[in-house]
């Protein structure tokens, strides 16, 4: 079986990225076990902790900041060639902080997958965790799924449930999900890629 090519793209902590480079060191048969390894990790900003886990991972790196281009166009594009160089099979979107635009998507559609820190579609967009404090909501979770063109509306793959608890502010709630976060991570992406998986309309099936 082949091996799935994973560029992981980050914006801060990476502990997402952290826990998959885990789990494929910590597989019995490695990558070829866990189905995938991670070739390349990206971001869009530098001095992260994200970057810093790559290099110390030896995993080759690049940066793309918004602000190093004329125009979000040129960002775009520049995004997807540095994945592009790398021959991606999976992108992993984890925490990456930024939407990728039409040349990303309309190369990659159906291979991104990105981690949300909600039960979309409740709560999308950059304050998940806020939100779902504010608005009082007993459950939130998280969210595995494909991206698409929207902001956080892709087909989804996979949900974990974190309860709310009274006394919870955003740090502590945002704690407890990343901790199931980073568990469905794992397990959605070794099964996308050692099973293969399909995508009609907005049903995901794992094969
Ligand atoms: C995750 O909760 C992700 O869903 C959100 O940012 C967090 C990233 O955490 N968008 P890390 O950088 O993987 O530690």
């Amino acid at each position: 079986m082949a091996v799935s090519r994973l560029v992981v793209l980050v914006s801060g902590s990476g502990t997402n990225l952290q826990a998959l480079l885990d789990a494929i060191d910590a597989d019995p048969g490695g990558p070829e076990g866990f189905g995938a390894r991670v070739v390349a990790v990206g971001a869009d900003r530098d001095g992260i902790a994200g970057l810093e886990r790559a290099e110390k991972a030896g995993i080759p790196t690049f940066v793309c900041p918004v602000k190093a281009y004329p125009t979000r166009e040129d960002w775009d594009r520049a995004l997807t060639e540095a994945t592009a160089a790398h021959e991606p099979d999976l992108i992993v979107s984890a925490g990456f902080m930024k939407i990728v635009g039409k040349e990303f998507i309309g190369r990659y559609e159906g291979r991104i997958v990105n981690t949300h820190p909600a039960l979309l579609p409740a709560f999308p967009g950059a304050h998940g965790v806020r939100d779902a404090l504010a608005y009082g909501a007993k459950v939130t979770g998280c969210t595995v799924h494909f991206v698409d063109a929207g902001v956080d509306t892709g087909p989804v793959i996979a949900q974990g449930v974190v309860e709310i608890r009274d006394e919870d502010d955003e740090a502590a709630l945002h704690e407890r999900i990343k901790e199931v976060e980073r568990r469905l991570l794992v397990d959605v992406v070794g099964r996308l890629a050692r099973h293969g998986y399909r995508i009609e309309g907005r049903k995901v099936t794992i094969q």
